[in-house]
């Protein structure tokens, strides 16, 4: 009678050790299957990685910490932690497929010096229309009328430039992208609006990137005042335009026809932020594409004798410049476009973009946990070996076979990629048109580069133009 209990004991024992080896494995596989953050390192407290990215070339740290982690690492710079991503797919992943579950992120400071409402810092629906409305008024249709109106600035732009004295390129290049943005968003714009316009951004440009203490005296507390003017001569014009009743095709035209499923319009605040936002995304990034075109052509003379040949046809058989460049002459320019986006590619000015997770999402096995941003690396992409052969030399020739999905993104990606593209490489075509077939370059640099925030050849490529017909 006794040995029952005992050996229901022994039974009880063993099938319980059974089942506790059983819980924790599955618990442990469990366990394995979590996701886990990406490899790197976090740096210093607080501090993060911020000082090693800003004590070297911002490439450098991000190529280092790839070929240390792989495409996707963690780090922590400028008091936030994140993730970086140097593979079209996970850019792909963050950018387009699963776009819903990040969103833009900039420093406050910044969101006020453009304005809260303009559309890089919105995503879903405010975004989704006010986009569509920037969209079509830069459209092919839209941008093909400005033909006459960017040549014009082009050859006062450049007809300024040939006396042989130096010139600052990125800085001349940044009136002629300025220029062109007045046109593209207000049309025919009176001179004393135009010059009050540029006086005022000028200040909140140079104000942008400082640090950001509103006190007397400083850049930061200049670029404050300097918004609210901007803010009070958009309002002037805004309402000059809306007593005219005049509908016009330009973007303050749409921005003033908007009108929502629920019939709500834009506010003069909102139509104010997006036409800052717009000026500020278009000048500085054009500017720069072009002023390292500029500088990549000036150092392989064989290309820019291949970019002068295609030029000099479409300038003669437009009897040398009396007739203006027509829209199919620049859709038919095809080695001067490759010079184009070879130069966005090794420039790679836009090198990378900021999105915030907005909930914990799991890639690749990985997490990368809400509130972290997300930086998908252009740049690292358009250098990779394996998407760009010898990514270090200039080769527009490459781009006569089109580049492997998501590996090319000088636009970006996805629903906040650039609307403005198209606008961008016609102007480039068009300075280009005038600058080979009327001047000659001397680049005066010595070929570094400077981050302001975009790469740009240091001192802004200084260098002296001469008129070719005077040679
Ligand atoms: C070479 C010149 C340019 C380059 C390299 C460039 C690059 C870019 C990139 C990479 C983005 C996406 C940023 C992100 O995903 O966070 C972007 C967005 C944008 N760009 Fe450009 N851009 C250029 C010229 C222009 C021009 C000429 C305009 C307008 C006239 C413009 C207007 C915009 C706007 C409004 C956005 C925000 C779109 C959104 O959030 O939905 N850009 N640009």
């Amino acid at each position: 009678m006794d040995t029952f209990p005992t050996t229901f004991i022994y039974i009880f024992l063993f099938l319980s050790t059974l089942l506790y080896y059983y819980i924790s494995k599955k618990q442990n596989k469990k366990h394995k299957q979590t996701p886990k953050l990406p490899p790197g390192s976090m740096g210093w407290p607080y501090i993060g990685d911020t000082l090693q990215l800003y004590s070297k070339d911002p490439n450098t740290f991000f190529s280092d910490k790839q070929k240390r982690y792989g495409d996707i690492f963690k780090t922590h710079i400028l008091g936030c932690p994140c993730v970086m991503l140097a593979s079209p797919e996970a850019s792909k992943f963050v950018l387009v497929n699963s776009a819903n579950l990040f969103k833009p992120t900039y420093p406050k400071s910044k969101e006020k010096m453009i304005g809260p409402a303009a559309l890089f810092f919105h995503q879903g629906d405010y975004h989704y229309h006010l986009r569509k409305l920037v969209q079509s008024s830069l459209s092919l249709e839209a941008i093909k009328k400005l033909i006459p109106g960017v040549e014009s600035i082009a050859i006062s732009t450049l007809d300024s430039w040939a006396n042989g004295q130096i010139i600052n390129t990125f800085h001349g290049m940044k009136k002629f992208s300025f220029e062109v943005g007045i046109l593209a968003i207000f049309g025919h714009l009176e001179n004393h609006y135009r010059e009050e316009l540029k006086k005022n951004y000028s200040i909140l440009d140079k104000g942008y990137n400082s640090f950001p203490t509103n006190l007397p005296g400083t850049a930061y507390h200049k670029a404050v005042l300097a918004r609210k003017r901007l803010g009070l001569i958009l309002g002037q014009i805004i309402n000059e335009r809306k007593e005219k009743k005049v509908l016009e095709n330009d973007l303050l035209g749409h921005l003033l026809n908007f009108k929502n499923e629920k019939g709500q319009i834009l506010t003069e605040d909102q139509i104010a932020d997006n036409i800052i936002g717009v000026l500020f995304a278009a000048q500085d990034t054009t500017a720069s594409a072009l002023t390292w075109i500029l500088k990549y052509l000036h150092d392989n003379p064989k290309l820019l004798e291949a970019v002068k040949e295609e030029q000099k046809t479409i300038y003669l058989s437009n009897e040398k410049g009396k007739k203006g460049l027509t829209w199919a002459q620049t859709r038919n320019m095809p080695f001067t476009y490759k010079v184009i986006l070879e130069s966005l590619r090794m420039a790679s000015i836009v090198s990378f973009t900021f999105r915030e997770a907005v909930v914990d999402v799991e890639y690749n096995g990985y997490l990368i946990p809400k509130g972290w941003k997300v930086m998908p690396l252009f740049r690292n992409i358009h250098h990779n070996p394996e998407y760009f052969n010898e990514p270090q030399s200039f080769d527009p020739y490459r781009f006569e076979v089109a580049p492997k999905p998501n590996t090319y993104m000088p636009f970006g990606n996805g629903s906040h990629s650039c609307p403005g593209n198209e606008l961008a490489k016609l102007e480039m075509l068009i300075l280009i048109h005038h600058l080979v077939n009327k001047l000659r370059w001397e680049v005066l640099g010595s070929g570094e580069v400077e981050y302001s925030p975009f790469p740009v050849p240091k001192n802004g490529l200084p260098a002296r133009f001469y008129d070719r017909a005077g040679q």
